[in-house]
């Protein structure tokens, strides 16, 4: 996989001196993307922001970015605080947080059912759950009352990868499974008892659906636990065990549910402050669709559409921080980074770098229309991660805004209520603190 070359000619260098934030870390725990921001406002691609217990450094640039994550990415792990103390307890040694040669295994197993031909697939139980989030949003049309539309997308994202991961089997336990996984992403708020009673309830849950479809398997792969299930290891001919097919559905439950809720949930608002944007994505419905749903046939043509959802993921990048732990000693571009150091970077920071996004603030989708991309740094935007730990499942993010859009601006237009304060809150991912209050209307 690591084929590129190194990134940094290291012959000859004299290490260069990291400048070093040491003022109060207080803003790191408050608002920890905007204490990001500043300190590469105020130091530059590279800043060491902690000092204990291990050195961590803030990188800030493409290359070092591209460095970290595909050049050197043997180097690194992710052996961090997140993955260990706050991920690991719910999805174990699943894909996001386990290690090669585990991880490697793992991910040469799972690659197949996400590659973009297999996804079409999904398309049909997307556009279905999205017809249902479209009827819940119905009430609120005939009595213009204001609703959480982040709540609304988060129902949605996760009816999606539900039924993706388990098809129509679960039935009611849907339900049970749904506020489940909503308690355990609230990572940070309920009491330890109540997150080991959620996380046991829902484990007794998964562990039941493996067993009975263990018993009673489809006769063709329909879900993702199906080929989880049948899936086999080449050197032993094996399939996985119960415990590796639950932690790999925990960690497709954990990372892509409220990624995409956050993505679409930070859209919508995006989409409320510039009508004129909105006017544009409605013409080229009318071209593609002629009022019809979107299908996978479409996707290609929803150009403009595509570039919008782009332009929100560099504003509102769901994974704002991504880090790692350096194995071994490591040179970037002359700076040194010692073994056992936290090296972090922030698609969030990234995304606003002055040098590769002039006025970084200001919404504008232009930015990526295909001549803007190709005259792009390829690690200026990185919404998914890079190299080998890259998102799995962005295709399947991404497939599912290119339908969940469109099916909702052909029906509703959606206001924000006035004066509802909408707050960034970086915790595990970028979402909306108190929500996103809106009123919405019919189409006519
Ligand atoms: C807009 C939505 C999404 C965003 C912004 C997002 C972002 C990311 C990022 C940045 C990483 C890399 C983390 C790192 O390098 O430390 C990642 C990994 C991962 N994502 Fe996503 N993701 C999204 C949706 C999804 C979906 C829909 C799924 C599955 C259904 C998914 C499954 C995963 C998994 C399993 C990993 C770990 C991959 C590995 O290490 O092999 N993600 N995601």
């Amino acid at each position: 996989m690591n084929t590129v070359p190194p990134t940094f000619d290291t012959t000859n260098s004299h290490a260069r001196t990291i400048p070093r934030f040491s003022g109060s870390a207080r803003e790191l725990v408050r608002r920890p993307h905007r204490f990001f921001l500043q300190l590469t406002h105020e130091y530059g691609d590279i800043v060491q922001y902690r000092t204990t217990p291990e050195p961590a450094y803030l990188i800030n640039h493409p290359d070092y970015v591209r460095h970290v994550l595909v050049s050197n990415g043997r180097n690194y792990n992710k052996d961090t605080h997140l993955n260990k103390y706050m991920l690991e307890s719910v999805v174990g040694q699943g894909l996001l947080t386990s290690e090669p040669p585990l991880w490697r295994q793992q991910r040469h197993l799972i690659q197949p059912a996400f590659h973009r031909h297999n996804l079409v697939d999904f398309a049909d139980l997307m556009t279905a759950s999205t017809q249902q989030a479209l009827a819940r949003l119905a009430p609120y049309a005939n009595q213009s009352e204001p609703f959480d539309m982040a709540a609304q997308m988060m129902q949605l994202t996760l009816d999606i990868v539900t039924r993706a991961l388990f098809g129509y089997d679960i039935g009611p336990q849907a339900e049970a499974v749904g506020q489940a996984v909503n308690t355990l992403i609230e990572i940070a708020k309920p009491s330890r008892a109540r997150f080991q009673q959620t996380l046991h309830e829902l484990d007794e849950i998964v562990f039941g659906i493996i067993e009975q479809r263990r018993q009673q398997p489809h006769a063709a792969k329909q879900d993702l636990l199906d080929m989880l299930l049948l899936a086999r290891y080449e050197e032993t001919g094996e399939g996985m065990s119960d415990r590796q097919v639950r932690d790999e559905v925990m960690s497709l439950f954990i990372a892509g549910h409220e990624t995409t809720a956050n993505t679409l949930s930070w859209l919508w608002y995006l989409l409320a402050q510039h009508p004129d944007v909105v006017a544009k994505i409605d013409k080229e419905l009318e071209q593609v669709l002629h009022g019809r749903f979107p299908t996978p046939a479409d996707f290609p043509q929803l150009v403009y559409t595509n570039q919008v959802i782009k332009e929100a993921m560099r504003l509102y990048p769901s994974a704002w921080s991504i880090s790692r732990r350096a194995l071994g000693d490591d040179e970037i571009d002359g700076y040194s980074i010692p073994a056992g150091a936290i090296v972090a970077l922030s698609p969030y920071t990234l995304h606003r770098h002055p040098s590769f996004w002039p006025e970084p603030d200001r919404f504008d989708p232009d930015r990526f229309t295909p001549e803007q991309e190709n005259g792009r740094h390829r690690y200026a935007y990185i919404p998914f991660g890079g190299g080998a730990r890259k998102c799995i499942g962005d295709q399947f993010a991404l497939m599912e805004s290119i339908i969940i859009v469109p099916m909702i601006l052909q029906q509703y237009r959606l206001k924000l209520v006035p004066d509802h304060p909408v707050e960034e809150h970086a915790l595990v991912t970028l979402r909306p603190q108190n929500g996103i209050l809106m009123t919405i209307e019919r189409k006519i």
